[in-house]
C-alpha cells in the first residue's frame, strides 16, 4: 500500500496531469482526489490523441476502475463541473468516472467570480473567484456542497448570501473606482439579483446530482475505508508549493495550500506519513504578478514559451519563463518532504547552444542554497547560475533514459545531486509514451 501525493514544487503548471494520469492506472490505486484549489487548476492530459483539459474533475478520470474523489479542501463552481461531467461523457462516456463530492466543499458562486474580477488584478489571478469563495470560508460566509442537497435550505442560503454580497460588491466598486461603462460589463445584476443566480446554478447543481455516477458524501470517511482496507490512494495537487497561501510567495498566491498539510486538512484523512512526488519543469514559469528571480524577459524567455507552448490552460495568458532555479527545488523539498522528482519538458530545453541553472543565491553578503518567499530578500538576492552544457534533437523519440544525449542525462544527474532528491520521472513530450521511467 502506497498513498501517494503528487504535487506541484514551482509556481504551478509543471505537467502534474500527466504524471497523475500515468500513475493513477497502476492498479493499487483505488481513488484519485483533489485536495485544494478550483477551476483555477487546468490539468492536461493526452490518451489515445484526444487533449481533455480537466480543472475540477481529477486527472485519474480516464480510467475506469477508480473513484475520483473531490475533497473538502477544494472549492467547486457547480456550472464549471457540470459542464465537465458532461463534457467527459460526450467524448469517453460516463459508465467511465466515479465521482465522489465531499459534503464540506464550498461553492464558488457568481458572486465570488464577480468580486474577483474586480479586485483580483493586483495579484493576477485567473478571475475564477478562488480567493473570494476561500475567503467566504474562513469568514464563515461559504456555502456547502452540502447545503445544495436540500432545494429549500440552497434558496435560503443563497438568499442570505446575496444580501451580504451586494454590500460587499458596492464597496469594491467604490475602493477600486470602477467607471460605470466597465459596472455594465460586469454584469453586476446577473451576478447578484438571486432569482437569476438560483436559475443558473439549480440546474447544474441538480445535473451533477442526478448523474448516476456522482454521489456526495463524507469523502474523509469513505478514504479511511480505502485505505484501512489496504488499498492505496493518489492525491492530486493543484497549483504548486511557491503558490501556497502560507508558504509560496504571498501575496502574490493562490489561497488554498498546494503543500503537502493540505493533503491532510483538504481530504480529513489521518496524518499518517504519506510518499511526496514533486513535478518539477525542467525551467520554471509562473503566471500572474509577483517575484521571478530567474525570469528570462528576452528573445530566450519567448523562444522557451513558443517551444512549450507556455500559454495558460485556463486563461490562455502567457506564461513567463526562466531558467530552473533549485533553490525553490530545495525550498519544495524541504516544505513538503519530497521522496522523488518528475522532471517535464525536457525536451523544451533541447537545441540551446547552453543551459543556466540558478543554483544558490548571494542575499547580504551570504551564500543561500534555499529559496526565500522573504519580499525583501529576494528584491536584493543575487543569483548565482551554473552553466550546463546544451544538447541538441528530438527527446520526445527516446525509448528509455539511456537514448538521451548525454548532456540531457548530466542536467538530470545535476538537478538530482544538488536537490538531493532522485529524478525517477523524466517527460519528453505530451504523449503518455512520452514519460521515461528511470
Ligand atoms: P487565483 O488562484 O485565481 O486566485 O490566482 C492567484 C495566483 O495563482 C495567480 O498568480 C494565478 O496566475 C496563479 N494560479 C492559480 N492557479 C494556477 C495554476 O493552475 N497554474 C499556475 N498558476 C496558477
Amino acid at each position: 500500500m502506497t498513498n501517494l501525493v503528487i504535487l506541484g514544487t514551482q509556481w504551478g503548471d509543471e505537467g502534474k496531469g500527466k504524471i497523475v494520469d500515468a500513475l493513477a492506472g497502476e492498479s493499487h490505486f483505488k481513488a484519485v482526489v483533489r485536495y485544494q484549489g478550483g477551476n483555477n487548476a487546468g490539468h492536461t492530459v493526452v490518451a489515445g490523441g484526444e487533449t481533455h483539459a480537466f480543472h475540477l474533475l481529477p486527472s485519474g478520470v480516464l480510467h475506469a476502475d477508480k473513484t475520483c474523489v473531490i475533497g473538502n479542501g477544494v472549492v467547486i463552481d457547480p456550472h464549471v463541473l457540470a459542464q465537465e461531467l458532461s463534457r467527459l461523457e460526450d467524448r469517453v462516456g460516463l459508465a467511465h468516472a466515479r465521482l465522489l463530492i465531499s459534503d464540506k466543499a464550498h461553492l464558488i458562486l457568481p458572486w465570488h467570480v464577480l468580486r474577483d474580477r474586480i479586485s483580483g488584478e493586483r495579484i493576477g489571478t485567473t478571475g475564477r473567484g478562488i480567493g473570494p469563495a476561500y475567503g467566504d470560508y474562513v469568514t464563515r460566509r461559504g456555502i456547502r456542497w452540502a447545503d445544495t442537497g436540500d432545494r429549500e435550505r440552497f434558496r435560503r442560503r443563497l438568499e442570505e448570501e446575496a444580501d451580504w454580497n451586494r454590500y460587499q460588491v458596492a464597496a469594491l466598486l467604490d475602493f477600486y473606482r470602477v467607471s460605470t461603462g466597465d459596472r455594465n460589463e460586469l454584469q453586476i445584476d446577473d451576478a447578484l439579483n438571486v432569482d437569476r443566480v438560483w436559475s443558473r446554478c439549480w440546474p447544474d447543481v441538480q445535473a451533477i446530482r442526478g448523474n448516476p455516477a456522482v454521489r456526495s458524501g463524507d469523502a474523509g470517511a469513505f478514504l479511511e475505508d480505502l485505505r484501512s482496507g489496504g488499498a492505496s490512494i493518489l492525491f492530486e495537487g493543484a497549483q504548486a508549493t511557491l503558490l501556497d497561501i502560507a508558504h509560496g510567495t504571498y501575496p502574490f498566491v493562490t489561497s488554498s495550500h498546494p503543500t503537502l498539510g493540505g493533503v491532510y486538512v483538504g481530504t480529513g484523512i489521518r496524518p499518517d506519513p504519506l510518499q511526496v512526488l514533486g513535478v518539477a519543469k525542467a525551467y520554471t514559469t509562473r503566471v500572474g504578478a509577483g517575484p521571478f528571480p530567474t525570469e528570462l524577459d528576452d528573445e530566450l524567455g519567448e523562444h522557451i514559451r513558443q517551444a512549450g507552448h507556455e500559454y495558460g490552460t485556463t486563461t490562455g495568458r502567457p506564461r513567463r519563463c526562466g531558467w530552473l532555479d533549485l533553490t525553490i527545488l530545495r525550498y519544495a523539498r524541504r516544505v513538503n518532504g519530497l521522496n522523488e522528482l518528475a522532471l517535464t519538458k525536457l525536451d523544451v530545453l533541447s537545441n540551446l547552444p547552453a543551459l543556466r541553472v540558478a543554483s544558490a543565491y548571494r542575499i547580504d553578503g551570504q551564500l543561500r542554497s534555499e529559496f526565500t518567499v522573504d519580499e525583501g530578500e529576494l528584491s536584493r538576492a543575487e543569483v548565482q547560475y551554473t552553466d550546463l552544457p546544451g544538447w541538441a534533437g528530438d527527446l520526445g523519440k527516446a525509448k528509455s533514459y539511456l537514448d538521451l544525449p548525454n548532456a540531457a542525462r548530466a542536467y538530470i544527474q545535476f538537478i538530482e545531486d544538488e536537490v538531493k532528491v532522485p529524478v525517477t520521472m523524466v517527460s519528453t513530450g505530451p504523449g503518455r509514451e512520452q514519460l521515461l521511467r528511470r
